[in-house]
């Protein structure tokens, strides 16, 4: 930093000052006003500026006079610096209240001591305006800091008036950002208006001293970037501010004052820190070898920089494609405009937080979200900040306030979390940020113990590979791919499942038996156990869990970990409060607690977490076993997919597999797949189909008899359908009301979906169109596939005569049923 109370021309100064007296009163009898020229840094009552005459630092560092910008006519009182060539002007008086030209004056106000620019008409047209004081000089320091004060005190403290206080667009070495309570100042940058008009711009750079603060780059009010809060070291969202960089910086607060500044360390550097007109954040430097101003750095940088670009809850990565991701819990709140790669509209979380069992997932390296509702405890450490915001229900997250020295302090955010950032571990930008999400949402590790801050070794911080498994990356490539499960000791599911007994079972999962459990803090787990005489249940769980693994959707079971200890292998998974679809729908007495909304949601999710699957995760997979008892319900009722045992990754190109071992379900099965072992994304469409008018009717495929034909639910739906009498499906048990609408689109829909021709049938992004929209228009079925007779493959032709010739089969081919 520059010295600013020592200059070398102070005790000369003295010695004229009688001299400088008896000059300026026989000046003032010639109404002559030439500027002595003795002490070029100052401004005394007797030695004032006009024309060309100028101000130099003592060191010869700036230069204050009148100056005209650019292509302009107008006058203005600037400082620039003196050893650089082209005008580089950092701070200007009279910004709004342009000179027609340079015969006015800058001198010090006999009256009260300030600072006045007159005009030529004589009238003040902008002044220091400080209060009243006697024998005030203004003097230009080295630093660029243009000071009012008492003639014989240097002291900066005691300074009456400084152009420090009051910035046009350029943060200068040892100038301070921010709050000053004494003053009562909150100094900032504010542009230019253009490069020839140093007026008040639009673009603004100001602290924001409440909450955590941080600095916004604001156009009139409205925020285009912010710096993120100072975590010690840096803004947390400008990891270009490194101890290694040129500079030194300051962040200071304190009940007195809460300012940023910086340094140089080689005071031969310049460098400076504007606002500029096309509001651009810049920090510029210049080398004196070099001759030219340099672009050190600037902002905002790139589409992450951009102020709330992915809404609440999004979290922006420039090295991701999009570069909006929801925070994990949550997914976007509008899902088109998400997918048009428009994030603003963030994220919503999915499952509901319940304040006591939630936990807090870590996100490392983020730009920390907008801090200035949020609450600050310098004090505080790290563990009794999770206490303080886990106690409190409103405290949505935390993080330490100062990361230097291995981390200090408290910050809680309890409002809707904006604006964070996502930056490489390599780049060092960031910090950790503890998100609290429902128990749901964490994997067993976190949900069963506290992070691990003791040193302590953590037992259940064990971790299983799964995979490698071949998926497909962005590129079309394939690559190979591990992931970390959780592993759970088996004496803890043994504890939680109270030995696997009778009580706890929740029934027969595809390969064992499934089981409630309690872990600690009341966190509800299913456990499925394979059995130990499962030969071909080895298979299935590896394969569910490789999969399920890396699956996350809203309308998918989740898997928590797995627990795999000498001849135990078990999968555990969120519990799911409402069992499974079929012990509602084909059940007498619990039928009637699904309403036509509660189904048509429920058809709605499983459409969704359908094409999740096909199509929107990182893998094509086939599920290859979709029926009511695989649909599991949540406490509220949504649908989640489960047991993906049978399930297949498809190719990238891949649209049908065929398999020599049929496995499924009867009554689910596409007629290609039960017959020729052919298994698609259409296959799944089949049995979705199927699903459809199963929750529509109440009534399950398999063994539906129509009082005097023999027909099964898809013909049955069929010949209503063909008939105009499709609402007659619907299920009796819906007492309430429904619209007809909605339970003819899903009836059209399943119909569609049952068509015997593969290629017929809809993929579910259709799906989901035609179900989610009132005007889309939608195909006539043809004929469903539940009869496995020789018919003409031109269905184009009258379907209603195919009808006739339909005999109903049952399937020969060998199917595992077992569920
Ligand atoms: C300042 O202006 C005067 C006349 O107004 C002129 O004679 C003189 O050369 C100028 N000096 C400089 C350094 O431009
Ligand atoms: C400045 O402008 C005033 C009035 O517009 C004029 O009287 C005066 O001569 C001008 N001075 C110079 C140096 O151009
Ligand atoms: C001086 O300033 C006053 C007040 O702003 C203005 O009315 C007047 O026109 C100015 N005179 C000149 C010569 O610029
Ligand atoms: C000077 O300061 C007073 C209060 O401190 C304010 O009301 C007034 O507008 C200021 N005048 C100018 C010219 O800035
Ligand atoms: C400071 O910068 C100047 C100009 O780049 C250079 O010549 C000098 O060596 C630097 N001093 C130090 C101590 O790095
Ligand atoms: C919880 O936090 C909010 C926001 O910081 C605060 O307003 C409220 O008083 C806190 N409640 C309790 C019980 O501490
Ligand atoms: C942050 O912590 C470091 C190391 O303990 C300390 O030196 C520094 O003053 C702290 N910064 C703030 C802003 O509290
Ligand atoms: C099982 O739970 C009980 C009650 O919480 C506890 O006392 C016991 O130590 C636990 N046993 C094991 C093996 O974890
Ligand atoms: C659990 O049950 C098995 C037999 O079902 C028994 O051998 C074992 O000792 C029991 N373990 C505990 C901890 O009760
Ligand atoms: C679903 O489960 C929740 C929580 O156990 C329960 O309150 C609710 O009544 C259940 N819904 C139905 C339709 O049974
Ligand atoms: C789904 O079907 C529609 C209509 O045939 C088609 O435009 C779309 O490309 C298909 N989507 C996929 C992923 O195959």
């Amino acid at each position: 930093m520059r010295n600013t109370t020592h200059h070398h021309h102070g005790g000369r100064r003295r010695h004229l000052h009688l001299l400088l007296h008896l000059i300026y009163y026989f000046l003032i009898s010639l109404t002559i006003f030439p500027l002595l020229t003795t002490s070029k840094n100052l401004i005394t009552p007797t030695q004032f500026l006009t024309g060309n005459q100028t101000l130099i630092s003592a060191g010869e560092e700036f230069e204050l006079g009148f100056f005209t910008p650019g292509i302009s006519n107008n006058y203005y009182i600037g400082i620039w610096y003196k050893k650089i060539e082209s005008q580089t002007v950092v701070w200007v008086a009279n910004r709004d209240s342009p000179l027609k030209n340079s015969s006015a004056i800058l001198k010090i106000n006999s009256d009260d001591g300030n600072l006045v620019l007159i005009n030529d008409s004589g009238k003040s047209i902008w002044s220091s305006n400080y209060s009243r004081a006697k024998n005030t000089v203004a003097e230009l320091l080295d630093n660029g800091n243009f000071v009012l004060r008492l003639e014989n005190d240097k002291n900066p403290e005691n300074y009456l008036w400084q152009s420090f206080d009051y910035p046009t667009d350029t943060l200068l070495p040892g100038m301070k950002l921010g709050w000053d309570s004494k003053s009562r100042l909150n100094r900032y940058l504010t542009s230019w208006k253009s490069p020839d008009d140093p007026s008040t711009g639009d673009f603004s750079f100001k602290l924001d001293i409440n909450g955590f603060p941080e600095i916004y780059l604001t156009k009139k009010q409205r925020i285009n970037y912010r710096s993120g809060p100072w975590n010690g070291l840096r803004f947390s969202g400008v990891p270009e501010m490194k101890s290694t960089s040129p500079f030194t910086f300051q962040f200071a607060m304190n009940r007195n004052e809460v300012y940023y500044s910086f340094n140089l360390k080689n005071e031969s550097v310049y460098s400076r820190l504007l606002v500029i007109h096309t509001g651009v954040l810049q920090r510029l430097t210049w080398i004196p070898t070099s001759k030219i101003w340099n672009q050190f750095w600037y902002a905002p940088k790139d589409q992450c920089d951009h102020y709330r670009e992915c809404g609440a809850y999004g979290i922006c990565d420039t090295n991701a494609s999009p570069v909006c991701n929801c925070v994990k819990g949550f997914e976007p709140r509008n899902l088109q405009a998400w997918n048009l790669r428009d994030g603003r509209d963030g994220c919503v979380r999915v499952n509901k937080l319940e304040c006591e069992s939630d936990g807090f997932l870590k996100l490392s390296n983020v730009k920390l979200p907008e801090s200035g509702t949020a609450f600050v405890d310098p004090e505080m450490g790290l563990v009794q900040c999770e206490e303080l915001c886990k106690r409190n229900c409103s405290c949505l997250g935390y993080s330490n306030s100062n990361i230097s020295g291995g981390g200090a302090g408290c910050v809680i955010w309890a409002e809707d979390l904006y604006d964070m950032r996502q930056y490489a571990a390599a780049e060092g930008g960031g910090q950790d940020f503890y998100l609290r999400v429902s128990a749901a949402d964490l994997g067993l590790k976190s949900l069963l113990l506290k992070p691990d801050r003791t040193g302590r070794t953590d037992r259940f911080d064990r971790k299983l590979k799964v995979g490698p498994i071949r998926l497909i990356h962005h590129s079309g490539e394939y690559i190979e791919e591990e992931l970390d499960l959780p592993l759970l000791d088996f004496s803890t599911v043994v504890n939680a499942t109270d030995n696997f007994s009778d009580e706890n079972k929740l029934g027969q999962g595809g390969f064992g038996c499934v089981y409630k459990g309690n872990l600690v803090e009341g966190h509800e787990i299913a456990v499925k156990r394979l059995s130990k005489n499962s030969g071909q249940g080895v298979e299935e769980f590896k394969n569910e869990m490789k999969l399920i693994a890396r699956l996350q959707h809203r309308n998918l079971v989740r898997l928590l970990g797995c627990c795999i200890e000498m001849e135990e292998k078990m999968l555990i998974y969120e519990y799911m409060e409402n069992k499974s679809l079929d012990s509602f729908l084909f059940n007498k007495d619990k039928s009637g607690l699904l309403d036509w909304k509660t189904r048509l949601n429920i058809i709605c999710g499983i459409a969704r977490g359908l094409l999740y699957l096909h199509q929107d995760s990182r893998f094509r997979i086939i599920h290859r076993d979709l029926k009511a008892s695989n649909i599991l319900l949540d406490k509220e009722m949504n649908p989640k997919i489960s047991d993906f045992g049978m399930a297949r990754i498809f190719g990238a190109d891949q649209t049908e597999a065929n398999t020599k071992r049929v496995v499924g379900t009867y009554g689910y099965m596409s007629p290609e797949y039960a017959m020729d072992g052919l298994f698609s994304i259409k296959s799944d469409v089949f049995s979705f189909g199927v699903l459809v008018l199963e929750i529509v009717s109440g009534t399950k495929n398999r063994g539906f008899y129509q009082t005097n034909n023999q027909l099964n639910l898809l013909a049955y739906a069929w010949r209503l359908y063909k008939e105009g009498k499709g609402l007659e499906l619907i299920d009796s048990a819906i007492s309430e009301s429904y619209s007809t609408s909605e339970v003819m689109r899903c009836i059209q829909v399943g119909l569609l979906c049952v068509q015997e021709h593969a290629e017929d049938r809809p993929n579910m992004s259709t799906v989901v169109l035609m179900l989610s929209s009132d005007c889309a228009s939608m195909p006539q079925p043809k004929h469903p596939g539940y009869c496995l007779g020789r018919r003409p493959l031109d269905t184009d032709s009258s379907s209603s005569k195919q009808d006739d010739s339909c005999t109903v089969n049952q399937v020969t081919v060998t199917v595992l049923d077992g569920r």
